[in-house]
């Protein structure tokens, strides 16, 4: 499916941690055509540019999607006011999503922060071949372990100050799993990519990574989410928003 636009009901809605906002929304023709990695582009009313948020996951059977957010700024802000019951403008699906391959390899998944969502969907198929590490700051900030544990996976959480699991970053609890990983995936901020990225070159893992980039259209027309990355041993400028979020770890240019 080509991206479209769809006003989409909000049929349920919770927040887990503080500032967080978890919804499902009916979205039929998204639901069908969505891939596990792609996001959604949210228009908030007032605001010439969409807020893009990534699709924690999807049920093409029940036609829904699964959105989970963080009250950044002053978009992300007045999405949390939304009510069950209203519906949200979505330009959907956007981006390449993950290549998720033979999922009877030993995956393991890596999320920091809010970039935990987009793991869900991709981990879901993976079930109990998946080795699931997701970082907060603390035990209060945790959201969607059991969401990962009821799809079968096996999960693990870190905290910066030590309250929960592993004390420590997401990117040295996952050097333990390491050695028992055929592929993985990852989506956080640029330090942990950039730690895992060195870490999947060392023990030669394929290695998938989302990445988050300031966007305008979303859809690969305004050139506002350039990000240099290799290609042919060139170095090129992507789009974030059309060629990504998803890049092959290898062919990222982690710039200072
Ligand atoms: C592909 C992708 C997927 C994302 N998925 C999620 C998700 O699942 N959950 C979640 O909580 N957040 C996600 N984000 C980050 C989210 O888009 C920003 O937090 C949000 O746009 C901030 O908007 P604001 O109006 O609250 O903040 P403001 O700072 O007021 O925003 C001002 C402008 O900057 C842009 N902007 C600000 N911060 C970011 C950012 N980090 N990334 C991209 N644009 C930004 C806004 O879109 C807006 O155009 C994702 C970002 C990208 C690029
Ligand atoms: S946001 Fe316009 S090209 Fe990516």
């Amino acid at each position: 499916m080509k991206y479209d636009t769809m006003q989409c009901e909000i049929i349920y809605r919770k927040q887990p941690a503080p500032g967080i906002h978890d919804w499902i929304v009916d979205a039929e023709d998204f639901a069908r055509a969505a891939k596990p990695g792609q996001f959604v582009h949210v228009l908030v009313p007032g605001k010439t540019l969409r807020r893009p948020i990534s699709i924690c996951d999807i049920d093409a059977e029940n036609g829904t999607l699964r959105l989970v957010f963080q009250e950044r700024g002053e978009g992300t802000a007045m999405l949390g006011q939304k009510r069950l019951g209203d519906f949200v403008d979505l330009l959907a699906p956007l981006g390449n999503g993950f290549e998720l391959g033979d999922t009877s390899r030993r995956a393991l998944f890596v999320g920091g922060g809010i970039g935990v969502p987009p793991l869900l969907a991709a981990a879901r198929p993976f079930g109990q071949n998946a080795t699931v590490i997701l970082g907060f700051r603390n035990q209060e900030s945790v959201i969607l372990a059991r969401d990962f544990a009821l799809a079968g996976c096996r999960v693990f959480i870190a905290t910066d100050d030590g309250s929960m699991g592993f004390h420590g970053t997401v990117a040295d609890c996952a050097r333990q799993y390491a050695a028992k990983t055929d592929v993985l995936f990852a989506c956080g901020p640029k330090p942990m990519l950039k730690a895992l990225g060195a870490l999947a070159e060392e023990q030669n893992i394929p290695a998938q990574f989302s990445l988050e980039e300031r966007m305008a259209c979303g859809v690969g027309a305004c050139l506002g989410c350039a990000c240099k990355i290799l290609r042919d041993g060139k170095e090129i400028y992507a789009h974030v928003c059309k060629d990504g979020p998803v890049f092959d770890s290898r062919s990222i240019v982690w710039e200072e």
